[in-house]
């Protein structure tokens, strides 16, 4: 039997509740299919700084560089907030992402006709939504040099980061970009701010090159700002969309509100050799530990690891469609419920999830 080894890093807040079903998940697909999972659970975060005072111990880093794939749940909280940037909980998890070179990071988000209503936006607008945010995940605004703040003597200060690309790091993700959108409905935008910056107008160029290696699919440029607009005015007009880092975590996050709920949205930061894959959300400080949050976006991020690192697709594509089922019988966390309607928390839709895998085995 083949084993996969899965390191698994639920990080703080719900990321430890939703991670735990997710295992779940995988160990019972694990079952069925003949393969022998793994799991070897690091801190990271705000966790991990509580117990050895750094975001990210070099054993978790070493173990994630010896696995086949990471599961992720979240990291920071209120409580690590007030610490200097370099040492809060999140630079873990992004010191992680460029030290496995995980530069691009595919965010899909669809509308489940069965939770139309849940999402705020009109039925109108989101049905039928099926959109992959393609964004670039280690390199940008995010990690750009120079960096940092300088004090003056008066007293004021002035705080420095950097919007950097070269156009190596902008055609590999433009590659990935026009893969996903030739095995969909062959649409990419590339979403950039060429307007104003040069070095949209350098990602605009290099983009528009790499597309000539790509006839059957058609590209177009779309300004952030009109993006952001369109997504919730008309998003069934984009398929699949390449951003910069800063630019693909802000229209993720409006992206997630089509699908209805945060909690839906899986994803996966794929490059080097190890994958990632997270939910989009966080970790939810306001429920945390209380056992209501939903864990579908931690599953579905499952589903992507056993299609992207262990070429398990019809795996994965089981995973999919028993989210689906447990959905279409009326199953509900307080996220998705609407006011007043019946939940269950995030143990019983492992429960059910996992129930409707074994039966479909
Ligand atoms: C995300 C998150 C992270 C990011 C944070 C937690 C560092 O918002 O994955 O979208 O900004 O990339
Ligand atoms: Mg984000």
């Amino acid at each position: 039997m083949t084993t996969a080894r899965i390191a698994v890093l639920p990080g703080d807040g719900i990321g430890q509740e939703v991670t735990a079903q997710a295992v779940r998940v995988l160990e019972t697909v694990g079952r069925s299919a003949g393969l022998k999972f793994e799991f070897e659970h690091a801190l990271i975060g705000g966790a991990a700084i509580d117990a050895t005072g750094a975001p990210l111990p070099p054993q978790t880093l070493a173990l994630c560089r010896q696995s086949h794939a990471i599961l992720f749940g979240a990291v920071g909280g209120p409580k690590w907030d007030h610490l200097p940037q370099e040492q809060k909980a999140e630079r873990g998890l992004l010191v992680l992402r460029k030290d496995l070179d995980l530069f691009a990071n595919l965010r899909p988000a669809r509308t489940f006709p069965m939770l139309v209503d849940a999402s705020p936006l009109k039925r109108s607008v989101v049905e039928g939504t099926d959109i992959v945010v393609i964004r670039e995940l280690t390199g940008g605004l995010y990690y750009g040099e120079p960096r940092g703040v300088e004090q003056f003597a008066d007293g004021s200060a002035r705080a420095i980061n950097t919007m950097a690309y070269t156009s190596r790091e902008i055609e590999r993700v433009a590659r990935v970009g026009f893969e996903v959108a030739r095995k969909r409905r062959r649409r990419l935008a590339s979403v950039d701010k060429a307007n104003v910056l040069v070095v949209s107008q350098l990602w605009r160029d290099v983009v528009t090159r790499v597309g000539r290696d790509y006839p059957d699919v058609t590209l177009e440029h779309v300004l952030v700002d009109n993006c952001s607009m369109a997504l919730v005015q008309r998003p069934t007009q984009f398929d699949t969309i390449v951003t910069e880092n800063t630019f693909g975590d802000i229209l993720s996050d409006e992206a997630a509100i089509l699908a209805g709920s945060m909690g839906m949205l899986p994803s996966a930061s794929l490059g080097g050799r190890v994958g990632l894959y997270e939910p989009v959300h966080g970790t939810a400080p306001d429920i945390a530990g209380q056992g209501i949050a939903n864990p579908i976006a931690a599953v579905l991020s499952a589903a992507m690891l056993m299609r992207y690192s262990l070429n398990m697709g019809r795996e994965a594509d089981r995973v999919d469609a028993a989210v689906s089922r447990v959905l279409t019988q009326g199953h509900r966390t307080r996220d998705i419920a609407g006011a007043g309607g019946k939940s269950v928390g995030t143990r019983e839709m492992g429960d059910l999830i996992v129930g409707e895998l074994e039966r479909g085995a």
